[in-house]
């Protein structure tokens, strides 16, 4: 089992995390392939809880080599200090390894992703402001900046001015700001380059070589399938591939080589960000999901929304990344209700659709068609076998599976390592 992805399956924060965690032990390497410090990663290993951003999952199991691929883009201050905040508390991050050809998230990208934010006012797509999408924005229009430029003084001038040329004049001109100076910039990258060095390295390569020899590679998604630039829900969505399609481009690896691809599920549904949310809950129900499922931002601090699970995306999700098995998290969130709502359809101008609409206004006009399950008010917090858990936990979880379309390999059942009820080996 040489190479898989694992991913969100939804808006994000389904507990990637935990899951690349849990898998870390018994891989040689997890890799990012998209996305940058947008993402905010949850693990718990024992009594102590990481924040993690932009590194890999991997990072916190001492025998993986954690990878930021080409696909990633990378805020060099936020890289060092997240580093050295994992050196304080005693973990090595000495094995880690960036690609030369990340592009650099610098203080114009930033400031660029806030003031065009204000500059949407009610339109805003509550983005993280961590400067994702001017980032690769210029990754596109050609003007980006990568982390090998950080090598070569004299190119990096060049393009740090090539970029600000027509920035400025934006930044001046329409949000009334005042122009960066290219000679600071390029002043503040330097000084990171030393330190990142011994990271650099050809990362396509070490991969495919890893993957040729054997050895076991994880690419560890960030966001969610409902974010990604061409199959989430667009415009509002982050600037990214998260899709499994976005593995092979963000590291360089072929599809051929890729064997399995879980998506992560949480066992409702979560969105941060404005965009549109069928199964989203006003009310008491998804003020309580919020409360127990700690449903708030670990990135930006912000309450997400909640709403009940939608298997409509769910479907989705298994079609556009061929997955071959979900992990289904927090289902311990769900103890205490007498009946759960699942999505099971939606309703779009009075007629019942069971796949997600490729039109944006048919989506944003989709009602939930509901389905009722019982409920459970057992603690399955201690569950290690799926036969621990009472009845209705099972049906729901069978439920939930057949509605999907890819078996149900693993349940999380609390934040821990240890709380998940294994089914199905990923690794075998
Ligand atoms: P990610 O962005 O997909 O890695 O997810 P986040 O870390 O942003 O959000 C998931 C949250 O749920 C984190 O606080 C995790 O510690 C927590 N979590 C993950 N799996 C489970 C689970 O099975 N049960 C419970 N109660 N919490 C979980
Ligand atoms: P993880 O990896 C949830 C959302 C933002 C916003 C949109 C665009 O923790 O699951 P961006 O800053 O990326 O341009 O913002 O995407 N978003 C996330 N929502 N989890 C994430 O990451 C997210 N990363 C970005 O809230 O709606
Ligand atoms: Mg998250």
């Amino acid at each position: 089992m040489p190479a898989l992805v694992l991913l969100g399956a939804q808006w994000g924060d389904e507990g990637k995390g935990k899951a690349t965690d849990l898998l870390g032990g018994s891989v040689d390497y997890v890799v990012r392939y998209q996305g940058g410090n947008n993402a905010g990663h949850t693990v718990v290993v024992g009594d102590q809880k990481y924040a993690l951003h932009l590194l890999p999952s991997g990072i916190l199991s001492p025998g993986c080599t954690p990878v930021i691929g080409n696909g990633v883009v990378v805020d060099p201050a936020v890289l060092l200090s997240e580093l050295s905040g994992l050196n304080e508390r005693g973990v090595d991050t000495s094995k880690l390894l960036v690609s030369g050809n990340a592009h650099l998230i610098t203080p114009y990208h930033t400031t660029v992703d806030k003031v065009t934010e204000r500059f949407l006012g009610k339109r805003k797509i509550g983005t993280t402001g961590r400067g994702i999408g001017p980032t690769y924005a210029d990754k596109i229009n050609r003007v980006g900046i990568r982390v090998q430029d950080l090598y070569d003084e004299s190119i990096l001038t060049q393009k740090v001015e090539a970029a600000l040329d027509f920035k400025n004049q934006i930044l001046a001109k329409l949000y009334n700001r005042r122009a960066i100076d290219a000679n600071k910039i390029v002043e503040e990258l330097l000084g990171y380059a030393e330190q990142i060095k011994p990271f650099v390295a050809d990362t396509t390569l070490i991969l495919n070589n890893a993957i040729d020899e054997g050895k076991v590679v994880l690419f560890e998604g960030g966001q969610g399938t409902l974010l990604d630039v061409d199959h989430g829900t667009y415009p509002f969505v982050t600037s990214s591939n998260p899709t499994a399609g976005g593995a092979c481009t963000g590291a360089g690896v072929g599809p051929t080589k890729i064997n399995r691809v879980i998506g992560i599920l949480k066992a409702y549904t979560t969105r941060v960000g404005a965009g549109p949310f069928p199964t989203e809950l006003f009310d008491e129900d998804g003020e309580k999901l919020r409360t127990i499922g700690g449903e708030r931002g670990v990135t930006t601090g912000r309450d997400r929304r909640c709403g009940w699970f939608d298997a409509v995306i769910a479907r989705y999700a298994t079609r556009v990344n061929g997955l071959t098995d979900f992990f289904l998290t927090k289902l311990d969130v769900l103890t205490g209700w007498e009946q759960i709502p699942v999505c099971v359809a939606y309703e779009i101008d009075g007629k019942r659709v069971e796949e997600l609409p490729y039109s944006q206004t048919d989506f944003h006009h989709a009602k939930p068609v509901y389905e009722m399950l019982p409920g459970w008010s057992e603690d399955i917090s201690k569950a290690k076998t799926f036969s621990d858990l009472p009845k209705n936990a099972q049906a729901y979880v069978k439920a939930l599976e057949e509605m999907s379309g890819a078996p149900i390999s693993a349940i999380g059942v609390g934040p821990g390592r240890t709380e998940t009820i294994e089914i199905n080996s990923f690794l075998s």
